[in-house]
C-alpha cells in the first residue's frame, strides 16, 4: 500500500502538488512523540511533506486554535493533525472542530463523522479504516456476519462499528455496561477488541473461526506493548488474528498518508 502511496505521490508531485500533512504535538508525552515519529517517518517515506510543530505543555487553548486557523488558512498544508491526548486545560473537542473539515485527516470533526454516517466519501478515521482495508485485503467477507465491537471510544470504536455496517455487517456494540458480554463473544464472527486493557479478552468465549482484531495498545509493567486480547488462548479459537504490536497500528499511520494524499488531490 505504501508503495502504490509512493507512486501516487510522484504522480502529483509532477503535476506541481506536494501532499503536506502538518502534526501538532503539544507537550511532551512519550508516547504520543513516538506516535508522531512512525507518522515522520511514513511520510518520509511516501514523499509526503511533514512539518511537526512542537508546542510546550503551556500553551493556551487560545493559542493553538489561532495556529489551526493559519493552518487552515494556508493552501500548502493540506492534512492537520493535532496529536491527541491534550493538556487538560485544553478542550479536546474544541481543537477537533477548529480543524477545517476539509483538512481533518483524522477524520475526527463532526462534519466528517456526520458524512461517514450518511454514507458520503470523506476522511474515516484511520483506525477504523485500517481495519477495514485490512479485512479487505485478506479477503475476509463482511457482508452478513455478526461484527462485535468491544469499546466505543470516538477514536475507534463508535466509527469502527459503523464502517462495518457499510460493509453490511450486522453490528453489536459491547461496553462496560454491557451484561453478560460473553453471549456476544460467543456469537461474533468478526471481534474488535478497543478497551485499552491488557488481555481483557482470552480464547475462552471466542467463536472457533472468528476473526479477532486486537487494537489495544498497552504498556505492561516489564515496559513491553500487549494487546487488549491474550493472544494464544485466542489464536486457538480464531482463524485469524492481529498481534499487537504490528497488528493494526502500522496500518492506522498509512490510511493517514493516503487521507493526506486525497486531501492533496482534492486540492488539485
Ligand atoms: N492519539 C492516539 N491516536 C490518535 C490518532 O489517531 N490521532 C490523533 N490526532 N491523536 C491520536
Amino acid at each position: 500500500l505504501k508503495d502504490e502511496m509512493k507512486n501516487e505521490v510522484a504522480e502529483l508531485k509532477k503535476q506541481g502538488v506536494t501532499p503536506n500533512l502538518t502534526v501538532i504535538l503539544v507537550g511532551d508525552d512519550p508516547a504520543s512523540r513516538s506516535y508522531v515519529r512512525g507518522k515522520q517517518k511514513a511520510s518520509d517515506y511516501i514523499g509526503i511533506e511533514s512539518n511537526l510543530i512542537e508546542l510546550s505543555s503551556e500553551t493556551s487553548q487560545n493559542e493553538l486554535l489561532k495556529l489551526i486557523t493559519q493552518l487552515n488558512n494556508d493552501p500548502n498544508v493540506h492534512g492537520i493533525l493535532v496529536q491527541l491526548p491534550l493538556p487538560d486545560h485544553i478542550n479536546e473537542q474544541s481543537v477537533i472542530e477548529a480543524i477545517s473539515p476539509d483538512k481533518d485527516v483524522d477524520g475526527f470533526h463532526p462534519v466528517n463523522i456526520g458524512r461517514m454516517m450518511t454514507g458520503q466519501d470523506t476522511f474515516f478515521p484511520c483506525t477504523p479504516y485500517g481495519i477495514i482495508q485490512m479485512l479487505k485485503s485478506k479477503n475476509i467477507p463482511i457482508e452478513g456476519k455478526h461484527a462485535v465491537v468491544i469499546g466505543r471510544s470516538n477514536i475507534v470504536g463508535k466509527p469502527v462499528g459503523q464502517l462495518l455496517l457499510k460493509e453490511n455487517a450486522t453490528v453489536t456494540y459491547c461496553h462496560s455496561r454491557t451484561k453478560n458480554m460473553e453471549q456476544f463473544i460467543a456469537t461474533a464472527d468478526i471481534l474488535i477488541v478497543a478497551v485499552g486493557i491488557p488481555h481483557f479478552i482470552d480464547g475462552t468465549h471466542i467463536k472457533p473461526g472468528a476473526v479477532v482484531i486486537d487494537v489495544g495498545v498497552n504498556r505492561i509493567e516489564d515496559g513491553s506493548l500487549t494487546g487488549d486480547v491474550e493472544f494464544a488462548s485466542a489464536k486457538q479459537k480464531a482463524s485469524y488474528i492481529t498481534p499487537v504490536p504490528k497488528g493494526v497500528g502500522p496500518r492506522t499511520i498509512t490510511m493517514l498518508m493516503g487521507n493526506t494524499i486525497k486531501s492533496a488531490k482534492n486540492n488539485l
